[in-house]
């Protein structure tokens, strides 16, 4: 007799609905037999601007070495992370995209009994880690679509071990300023681990967003984690890091894989974060691109929440389903936010200009055709 391996799964795992990312173009393209190339995919926060061309040197020249492990330690990346940062290097810690650095801090502080605080319309990741390693889920409701951080402050309790906080935050790209952040630290317990998580932060220079890494001298318990999948353009590969006090890296390194970054990983994201044209454009073209489908989006009579993200959650003021499919007989992939409780929203990356344009006329068709 074979075992019931769902029910003999850990508990918090049995009950787990799995992340779900942005329709693949080659499955949409499959589905409408269409040619892949006329498909236009504004459904995962990518950058529209492709990767930088000194990272995929840096690849090339990487792929001689690919029978060696990586290096585990990840050195040059992290030496050049702790001087861009100005951190020491034993306050850096990389991760198989961002992602894994959520999944590893609910490893290490996590457990059934214990809980994390987060907002309602988060990140999906933070209650996927948080369910998976047993641990209760303490969901505050946001206001106007953001976080509530005097409220996020009164959901702690003694069992409270992680707060996980995105400035700006996906889907909803709603922020905080420095005196809120810098308030919510202040009354947070000690002994409570704050992921401030950047992932976007990069598209936020020189607005009233703060920098995270401004807090980690003052405030121990506080970890930045970053991605090099969004400005820096190398969501493929899987590269992210967290900055933290050199406690908490200690406690991550302890967790991770071995070799959780892989070596055209490492060598890209050094290329990347060198290329400072390249962040420059992606800035230029998200800013670009914000504007053009703010503009076209008023001209449809639709509202939106204001984003300091590269995607715009639209408010389509009824059921986005039946939208969204029709964008996608349009040859047009958003990505749908029912299941972060926004069934009126639809969240659209900024593309390029042409890509920015498909959706917008595509929305008109659908729009009419009601
Ligand atoms: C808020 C936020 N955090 C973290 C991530 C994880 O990104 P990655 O694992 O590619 O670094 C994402 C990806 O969409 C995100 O939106």
């Amino acid at each position: 007799m074979s075992g019931d391996f769902l029910a003999l799964a850990q508990p918090g795992v049995q009950q787990l609905s799995p992340y779900v990312p942005g329709k693949p173009v080659d499955e949409l393209a499959r589905e409408l037999d269409i040619d892949p190339a006329t498909i236009v995919k504004l459904a995962s926060n990518e950058n529209p601007l492709g990767a930088s061309p000194r990272a995929l040197a840096a690849i090339r020249d990487e792929l001689a070495e690919l029978t060696r492990y990586p290096d585990g330690n990840g050195f040059a990346l992290k030496s050049l992370l702790s001087s861009q940062c100005g951190v020491q290097l034993d306050q850096v810690m990389l991760g198989n995209g961002s992602n894994d650095i959520l999944e590893l801090v609910a490893r290490a502080y996590l457990a059934p009994g214990l809980n994390a605080v987060f907002s309602e319309h988060a990140f999906a990741v933070y209650p996927i880690v948080t369910q998976a390693v047993g641990a209760d889920a303490h969901v505050v409701p946001a206001r106007e679509w953001g976080h509530d951080l005097p409220a996020m402050l009164k959901a702690i309790d003694s069992n409270t071990r992680v707060v996980f906080i995105a400035n700006p935050n996906n889907p909803t790209g709603t922020w905080f300023d420095a005196n809120a952040l810098n308030e919510f630290l202040q009354d947070v317990p000690e002994r409570v681990l704050v992921v401030l998580d950047e992932a976007y932060i990069e598209y936020a220079e020189g607005s009233e967003l703060p920098d995270g890494l401004e807090f980690l001298s003052a405030y121990p318990n506080l970890l930045v984690s970053r991605t090099f999948s969004k400005a820096y353009g190398l969501a493929a590969l899987r590269v992210g890091y967290a900055l933290s006090s050199a406690v908490v890296a200690d406690v991550l390194n302890r967790v991770r894989q071995p070799f959780n970054v892989n070596s055209l990983a490492l060598a890209a994201a050094c290329a990347a974060l060198q290329d400072t044209e390249y962040l420059a454009e992606s800035r230029r073209l998200n800013d670009a691109g914000m504007h053009q489908l703010q503009e076209g989006f008023r001209e449809l009579g639709l509202s939106w929440i204001p984003s300091r993200g590269n995607f715009i959650a639209l408010d389509l003021g009824q059921l986005a389903a039946p939208v969204y499919q029709g964008l996608l007989r349009e040859g047009v992939i958003v990505r749908p936010v029912a299941n972060y409780g926004m069934p009126n929203h639809l969240r659209v990356t900024i593309g390029l200009p042409v890509e920015n344009t498909r959706l917008l006329e595509a929305l008109a068709k659908v729009l009419v055709r009601g």
